[in-house]
């Protein structure tokens, strides 16, 4: 039975989603945190968008350096999701207590995770107060990917356990046998 609720209630209906590590330096201090509010925003230029509140540390690192990296992770990194979601910069390196390994960024000064399925590397194209979050937009500059992780299609789900975020502090991932193709064209056509 559907509920009615006036305003947007725990605000976390719109989950599942794909909670990112969120990477950022400026000078000589590096951070990293969880997000979940993140999304693509334009093919060309590539434009990545994610929502920070201006508390997070990293957002100030971000505002300072213009420049974020974006960090997609597998299910079997979920405990240091949680860890660096959980903990603040500003008090502890999180590299150091986490042991966080890094890869040379290509483009930028951002660390890049050994452990990420992929990362965006992204300069700091735009940003804008919404709220009490800030709509950080970086400019897609370079990306590192694991090459087993990837088919045309996006993600290879028989190399990779997709790590999904569902509110509260609950993660998952989904079966593989769920997962199937559904042709757009063949469909958009259907009467
Ligand atoms: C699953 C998860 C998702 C999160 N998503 C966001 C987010 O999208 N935006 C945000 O500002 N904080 C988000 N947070 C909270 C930050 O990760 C957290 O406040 C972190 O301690 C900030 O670290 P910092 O102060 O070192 O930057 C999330 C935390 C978790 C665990």
């Amino acid at each position: 039975m559907k509920q009615r609720i006036e305003n947007s209630g725990s605000f976390s209906f719109h989950y599942p989603g794909a909670p990112i590590i969120v990477t950022a330096k400026h000078g000589l201090k590096e951070n990293a945190m969880t997000a979940v509010w993140h999304c693509p925003l334009s093919f060309s230029p590539s434009l990545y968008g994610i929502a920070l509140s201006s508390r997070r540390f990293t957002c100030q690192l971000i505002l300072d350096s213009k420049e974020f990296g974006v960090n997609f992770m597998p299910l079997e990194k979920v405990e240091l999701v949680a860890a660096v979601g959980g903990s603040r910069g500003a008090e502890i390196d999180k590299f150091e207590k986490f042991k966080l390994a890094k890869e040379k960024p290509l483009k930028t000064s951002v660390p890049v995770l050994k452990d990420a399925c992929a990362t965006y590397e992204c300069r700091l194209h735009d940003h804008r107060t919404y709220g009490d979050h800030e709509l950080l937009v970086g400019e897609v500059v370079a990306v590192h990917y694991e090459k087993d992780a990837f088919t045309e299609r996006g993600l290879n789900l028989q190399a990779v356990n997709a790590l999904l975020y569902l509110g509260g502090d609950n993660y998952g991932t989904p079966a593989k046998d769920v997962f199937q193709h559904w042709d757009r064209q063949a469909y958009g056509k259907k009467s």
